[in-house]
């Protein structure tokens, strides 16, 4: 895994949309693996500035989400469609039928998870996934005891995890208590590049078990060790338990 601390939350979406948009160009046909959460809410803004700069170009840019509550419709302003509208779909020329979200909303859900996982391969594969990290080390909804061998799948999120986003809902008890979510595998097999972002201090122990940690479902994002092109951009509060090796540096490497 290659860690680069940052100083802030401002230098740690700068640095992400630099490296990425450095891509997007080289790439116009990019396919991007896309995050929700508080975290990657700067990353997308930086990219907003750049499209609007004409610096950016998302024109024949494919984008799949990672993952999407259930039973939320997609205008439920708390739904991932409606996140990802409003925070990047809407402001850059995304063209609608080059985006891809699970459809949480519908009936067979088996059926959606099995045609998110072909459509992906379809487009070959993820070149970059954007990723946060949830405090019990978690990526897209993959809670700890996820199985690492299954595809985008339903999963029931962790009593912490519907806590943890109850601050973006009016009471607790309207937090979904399932998801749709790219699964492990999806991830692992179809990824070409993850670019994984933490910042805050509630996030240091799962970053410091991801990266010098047992490899192991307690911590799923420790299945990260095993892909061969990570990259954690990690903000100072969230790297503070992390070996020397990674801690006070601006552009650190690092194994396990
Ligand atoms: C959410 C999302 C994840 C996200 C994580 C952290 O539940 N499903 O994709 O990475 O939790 O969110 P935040 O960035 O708000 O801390």
């Amino acid at each position: 895994m290659r860690v680069i601390v940052v100083e802030d939350y401002a230098a740690l979406s700068q640095k992400a949309a630099s490296l990425t948009a450095d891509q997007i160009r080289q790439n116009p046909r990019i396919v991007l693996g896309l995050a929700t959460g508080s975290t990657p809410l700067g990353l997308y803004q930086e990219w907003v500035e750049m499209y609007k700069q004409g610096t950016l170009d998302f024109s024949r840019v494919r984008t799949f989400n990672l993952d999407e509550y259930v039973g939320l419709a997609p205008e439920h302003e708390q739904s991932y469609h409606t996140y990802m509208q409003q925070n990047l779909f809407s402001q850059v020329n995304l063209r609608p039928e080059h985006t891809h979200i699970p459809s949480a909303y519908q009936a067979d859900l088996t059926q959606v998870c099995k045609e998110y996982d072909e459509r992906i391969e379809a487009a070959g594969g993820i070149d970059i996934q954007i990723l946060g990290i949830g405090a019990n080390g978690h990526i897209g909804f993959n809670e700890p005891g996820t199985d690492p061998g299954i595809g985008t799948h339903i999963v029931q999120l962790a009593e912490t995890t519907i806590q943890a986003n109850s601050r973006f809902f009016a009471r607790l008890e309207e937090v979904p208590g399932q998801a749709v979510t790219m699964g492990i595998r999806t991830i692992m097999k179809n990824s070409r590049q993850i670019l994984l972002l933490a910042y805050g201090e509630e996030k240091a122990e799962a970053v410091r078990r991801m990266i010098h940690g047992d490899i192991s479902a307690n911590l799923p994002a420790s299945y990260l060790q095993l892909h061969p092109s990570v990259t954690v951009i990690v903000e100072k509060k969230a790297a503070h338990l992390l070996d020397e090796i990674a801690c006070g540096t601006a552009d650190a490497l690092t194994g396990r």
